[in-house]
């Protein structure tokens, strides 16, 4: 079981899912984030990256409820770096429900579209957070190039860990925690789609980059970061 990663769809891609149920369960989406202790590793990457500069600007791409993004603003705000933040989501849905969970003030602005075509604007730092198991393998790939190519100060992959345990525990953490039912399955779903650290060299070569480093981070993510 989970040799291989699963190749499926998940229930929270279907565009016909009505809005309102789309918001909620990004909004246990995030909970589940915060939970599971999920914007540490994005933020210690930023203090390394971001070391000996006091300007960002900064792409997240598939920025869900934008709460990763939210936690930037105020990690930016702590250390007087000025932040540009900018989320782009292929969901029209996401940047409804991500501006009405953010704050008026702060440096945030939300965008509808595929990363693929915001090349070319100067970005610091792009990252993302349960994106790349979103991805085919070639997309993955070609997504590395991009951050590779765009990312001046570098770039971060923040997913789940393809582990036995995790797949088995999830739905039981989701039951206790009463998150919305296709959180419950797609966590699952996400958790057999995701990789596994062997499995990271071959992308990062097959995408011509040297000088990554993958990380396991408590509990059951696989980050991916490059340091300029
Ligand atoms: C599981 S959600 C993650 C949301 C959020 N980052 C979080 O951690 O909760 C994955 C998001 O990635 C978005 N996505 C997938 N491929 C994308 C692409 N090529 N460009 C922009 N967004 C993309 C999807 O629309 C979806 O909203």
């Amino acid at each position: 079981m989970l040799e291989q990663r699963l190749i499926t769809e998940e229930l929270m891609d279907d565009p016909a899912l009505p809005a309102d149920q789309y918001h909620a369960l990004l909004g246990d989406l995030a909970r589940v984030n915060r939970v599971t202790m999920a914007y540490r590793p994005t933020l210690a990457f930023l203090d390394r990256a971001m070391q000996g500069r006091d300007i960002l600007r900064l792409l997240d791409v598939g920025f869900g409820q934008g709460d990763m993004l939210r936690q930037i603003a105020r990690w930016a705000e702590k250390r007087g770096i000025r932040a540009e933040l900018v989320g782009v989501d292929l969901n029209p849905r996401s940047a409804d429900a991500a501006g009405a969970a953010t704050p008026a003030g702060l440096p945030i602005s939300y965008r509808t579209g595929d990363y693929a075509d915001l090349h070319g604007q100067g970005w610091d730092v792009i990252l993302s957070s349960l994106v790349a198991h979103h991805m085919s393998h070639e997309e993955l790939v070609l997504f590395l190039r991009f951050m590779e190519a765009e990312a001046r100060a570098g770039w971060f992959v923040n997913d789940l860990h393809r582990h036995g345990f995790a797949f088995m525990g999830f739905p039981l953490l989701a039951t206790l925690a009463r998150w919305h039912p296709i959180v419950r399955a797609d966590g699952r779903t996400s958790i057999a789609r995701s990789y596994r650290p062997g499995e990271w060299p071959a992308l990062l070569a097959e995408a011509e980059i040297d000088g990554a480093e993958v990380q396991r981070v408590f509990p059951f993510r696989l980050c991916v970061s490059r340091v300029r």
